[in-house]
């Protein structure tokens, strides 16, 4: 460096020693961390964000000035937001610091002959899907496969009933003849052992007993500075012990060959080759084996990278390289350092500095590049998600791109509607796959919409969805109401009509013998036994439940439309929506209530007493009636579970019944919250996406914010809110006799032979009274 350049350093960072840089950090930190963040002469305090895409975002927007992101978020970035933030250095190991983070090379018997093709009928070593590498996302996990067996196309593959995963299982089988390909192949236990049994070729080359699970082959003595049980070294003594079949193949990484042929078996170097992605062979000749950098990679992986707004980049990038002079921690007890900790990491961890700022897409490009979504080829078509607003629009392109980046299958496309109700007809008319409905439409969506469930969600127990009845004081008092028996021939308010609360009623009403069992018209037979009632959407064909005749203006006789009508105040509407329905939704609901005509409420308790105090309402003035028939011995609204007339999870995933992807959606999902759920540890997750958690701030996008993790639509879920949902469900679908057959999954024949799956369809749409 010359003397201009240090003079010209020694400026800038005198010019900008005011200005104060917003470093993004995970709302995870605690505060003491932004504190001492900010001691002394500090030029950085918090940004505190969601997830590291907030970063991005925040960058973006110039809200936020620098952040760190992982390798696998970086490449996210560059097809996202490929100019809108610049790179200005990138993270490395002390103990690695190629250029690459890794590269993934395929080695070979050096008589191997015809490129990929070569490779068919032979044997295949990796080092496993069980993520003991944790930066191998599947897509870099899967790519010698792809490119080798084309996994990504399979046209004599038939895919219906079947998951991603068994399409490329059963490619990948017909390939290779034999093969060590352990770890977890499906996200689905489930799916996974059945692969497991039916494809055990696959895993015979893992050694006596492996279960798959890792390498048990004899790997003769320990050499010091190669570990014997690290998997790329195992894989790589699998290709040398199957060097005599027709052809074989280890999928590793650089790093490792170069471990294995410098110092475990430096003899057996001259016998194999890199195989090139364009089919050459290259030896592994002294030169090669020493360079860090491999002659041909299958994949190279950039490093993770600081990235700053544009704005700032130029004049960050110098006060980094005063603050952390050596690219390490400064370890001194000060603001320098504790940034150090919270933005670049441990002590292993080194900070490269670019020459000058350059955009994420410019970064990456050179090294990695992921054709975008659209461009891919894959076995099974996208699955086309339903959003309702262009927030969720925009969450679900972040996944969508995410998910994507990560090689996760099938692809996701987002599809934007007005409603819930638009997205629960498209989907039912093959226009929309699928979408995460609140509860309270789970009935609708059934009934009328023929759907069925994928997933549940699971929610935190103060989250999950409470029904309840209360009756007004003063109808207990004058009209003696003392169980449900009593409430024949009053007037009744439901926020929705065939919402959570209405069937729930019925469910409370049918166990009761107050309506009856056997009758299932839930129009009528709750129609009939009020004298009337609000159930906001009852004559709507949007809403309706059955094909009867029974004319359901009675269960909208106590609405209220929000503006009243001059000269007739008990004129009655029965819209289903705020702005012109008064008495529609939970707090209209309360509203309905406290007009003098009216008796008794079935509505969902969240947020009621917010919604109390904010119609002016006394809770002194409501009593409970319990699903067990007996009347809460105080007034007010704080009862006990045992007394709710429901208490289920508050919104779950549905597509259409017998769809032939059914299963691939279904453990689409189980990928979705491996990796972007709440059990992914948090910031060690190779893209840091939160899928229920809110995206810039803005809050219940795709899921509810409440959401904590998903569970499987049946009775036997683990979850108890939605084990009391599928049972309400199964209550109500028992009397219409709408309960579907469950998926065959687990029976294999079922699940294979589509032809039953047909059979089952024709059944059904036969009998099925919907
Ligand atoms: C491969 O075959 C040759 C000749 O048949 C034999 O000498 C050699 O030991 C075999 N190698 C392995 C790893 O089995
Ligand atoms: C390579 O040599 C081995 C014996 O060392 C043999 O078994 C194998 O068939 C040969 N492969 C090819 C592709 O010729
Ligand atoms: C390795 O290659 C040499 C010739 O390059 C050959 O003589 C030898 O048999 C090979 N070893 C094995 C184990 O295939
Ligand atoms: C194949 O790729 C290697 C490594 O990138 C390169 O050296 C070689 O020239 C390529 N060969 C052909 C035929 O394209
Ligand atoms: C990115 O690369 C292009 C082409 O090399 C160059 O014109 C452009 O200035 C670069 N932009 C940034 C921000 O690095
Ligand atoms: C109220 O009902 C109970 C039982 O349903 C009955 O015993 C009681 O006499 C009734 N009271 C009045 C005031 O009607
Ligand atoms: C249903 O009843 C309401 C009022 O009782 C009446 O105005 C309406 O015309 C009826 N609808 C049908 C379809 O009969
Ligand atoms: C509205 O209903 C109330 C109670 O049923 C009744 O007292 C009142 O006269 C009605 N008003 C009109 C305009 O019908
Ligand atoms: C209920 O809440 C909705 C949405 O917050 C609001 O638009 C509506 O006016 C409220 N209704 C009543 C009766 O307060
Ligand atoms: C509860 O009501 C309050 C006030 O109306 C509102 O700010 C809050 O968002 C509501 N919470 C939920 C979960 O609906
Ligand atoms: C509600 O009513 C009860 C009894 O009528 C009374 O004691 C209480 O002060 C009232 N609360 C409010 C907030 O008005
Ligand atoms: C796996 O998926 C099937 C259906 O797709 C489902 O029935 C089963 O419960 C799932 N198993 C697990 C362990 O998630």
């Amino acid at each position: 460096m010359g003397f201009k350049e240090v003079f010209l350093i020694a400026c800038v960072v005198g010019a900008v020693s005011a200005q104060t840089y917003r470093v993004c950090v995970s709302s995870a930190q605690n505060s003491p961390t932004c504190s001492s963040l900010s001691r002394d002469d500090s030029q950085v305090v918090c940004s505190t964000v969601e997830s590291r895409i907030d970063c991005a975002l925040r960058l973006a927007t110039g809200q936020a000035d620098i952040g760190y992101f992982s390798e696998e978020e970086t490449l996210l970035l560059a097809q996202t937001q490929p100019n809108d933030n610049l790179v200005i250095a990138s993270v490395r190991d002390v103990t690695k610091l190629d250029p690459n983070a890794f590269e993934t090379v395929s080695v070979v018997p050096s008589n191997h002959t015809n490129g990929l093709e070569g490779l068919r009928g032979g044997v295949y070593c990796h080092p496993g899907f069980d993520r003991a590498d944790q930066r191998w996302s599947p897509r870099v996990l899967r790519n010698l496969e792809e490119l080798a067996a084309r996994t990504d196309r399979c046209p004599n593959v038939n895919i219906n009933g079947k998951t991603a995963e068994e399409v490329e299982v059963e490619t990948l089988n017909g390939f290779f003849s034999a093969a060590c390909r352990p770890g977890i192949w499906s996200n689905n236990a489930t799916v996974d052992a059945l692969l497991k049994s039916r494809y055990p070729s696959l895993c015979e080359r893992c050694g006596p007993n492996s279960g798959c699970s890792g390498y048990t082959i004899n790997m003769g003595t320990q050499i010091a500075g190669v570990n014997n049980n690290n998997r790329h070294i195992q894989a790589l003594e699998c290709l040398r012990t199957n060097v005599n079949a027709s052809s074989a193949v280890a999928y590793v990484a650089w790093q490792h060959v170069r471990e294995y042929f410098t110092i475990r078996n430096p003899q057996d170097a001259p016998n194999f080759s890199l195989l090139c992605p364009n089919g050459t062979l290259v030896p592994l000749t002294n030169d090669v084996l020493n360079n860090g950098v491999s002659p041909c990679a299958f994949i190279r992986q950039p490093w993770g990278t600081l990235v700053a707004s544009t704005g700032n980049a130029q004049t960050l990038l110098n006060s980094l390289r005063t603050w952390w002079p050596s690219g390490s921690n400064p370890n001194d007890n000060t603001w320098q350092s504790t940034l150090f900790s919270v933005l670049v990491g441990g002590a292993n961890a080194r900070v490269v500095y670019q020459d000058a700022p350059i955009s994420v897409l410019n970064y990456t490009s050179p090294i990695r590049t992921i054709s975008p979504a659209e461009a891919t080829t894959s076995c099974l078509p996208a699955r086309r998600w339903c959003t309702v607003s262009t927030l969720e629009q925009n969450k679900c392109n972040w996944i969508r791109a995410a998910a994507h980046t990560l090689g996760i299958q099938p692809t996701i496309s987002c599809l934007q509607r007005n409603t819930v109700l638009d997205c629960l007809s498209d989907t039912k008319d093959d226009q929309t796959d699928f979408i995460s409905i609140p509860s309270n439409y789970g009935y609708l969506a059934r009934q009328h919409f023929q759907l069925t469930p994928v997933k549940l969600v699971q929610n935190a127990q103060a989250d999950a969805s409470r029904i309840a009845a209360f009756v007004k004081e003063s109808a207990v008092q004058t009209s003696n109401i003392t169980r449900f028996e009593n409430l024949r021939d009053k007037i009744a308010c439901f926020p929705e009509y065939g919402g959570l609360a209405y069937v729930s009623f019925v469910r409370a009403g049918q166990e009761r013998g107050i309506l009856s069992s056997t009758d299932c018209d839930y129009a009528q037979i709750v129609g009939e036994f009020f004298g009337g009632a609000c159930a906001p959407g009852a004559i709507d064909a949007s809403h309706a439940l059955s094909d009867s005749n029974f004319n359901a203006s009675v269960l909208c006789s106590a609405c209220r439309p929000t503006v009243p009508i001059v000269g007739n105040e008990n004129a009655s509407t029965c819209t289903y929506d705020y702005n012109t329905n008064l008495y529609f939704g939970n707090n209209g609901t309360l509203a309905c209530l406290s007009n003098p005509s009216s008796d008794v409420a079935f509505l969902n308790t969240r947020n009621i007493s917010a919604h109390l105090s904010a119609l002016n309402l006394n809770a002194s003035n409501f009593r409970a009636l319990c699903r067990n028939n007996s009347l809460a011995a105080n007034t007010g609204i704080n009862i006990d579970d045992g007394c709710l007339l429901a208490y289920v999870v508050d919104a779950e995933v549905v597509t259409r019944r017998n769809d032939p992807l059914y299963h691939a959606l279904n453990t689409l999902f189980d990928s979705l919250d491996f990796y972007f759920g709440y059990t992914a540890a948090t910031g060690n997750q190779l893209i840091n996406l939160e899928i229920f958690s809110p995206l810039n701030g803005a809050k219940d996008l795709l899921f509810k914010d409440s959401t904590i993790g998903l569970t499987e639509p049946t009775t036997a879920s683990t979850h108890e809110p939605a084990r009391n949902y599928m049972e309400l469900i199964r209550h109500l679908q028992a009397c219409t006799g709408t309960n579907p057959p469950v998926p065959g999954f687990a029976n294999r024949n079922v699940f294979s032979h589509s032809i039953v799956i047909l059979i089952i369809m024709a059944f059904m749409t036969k009998f099925v009274v919907y």
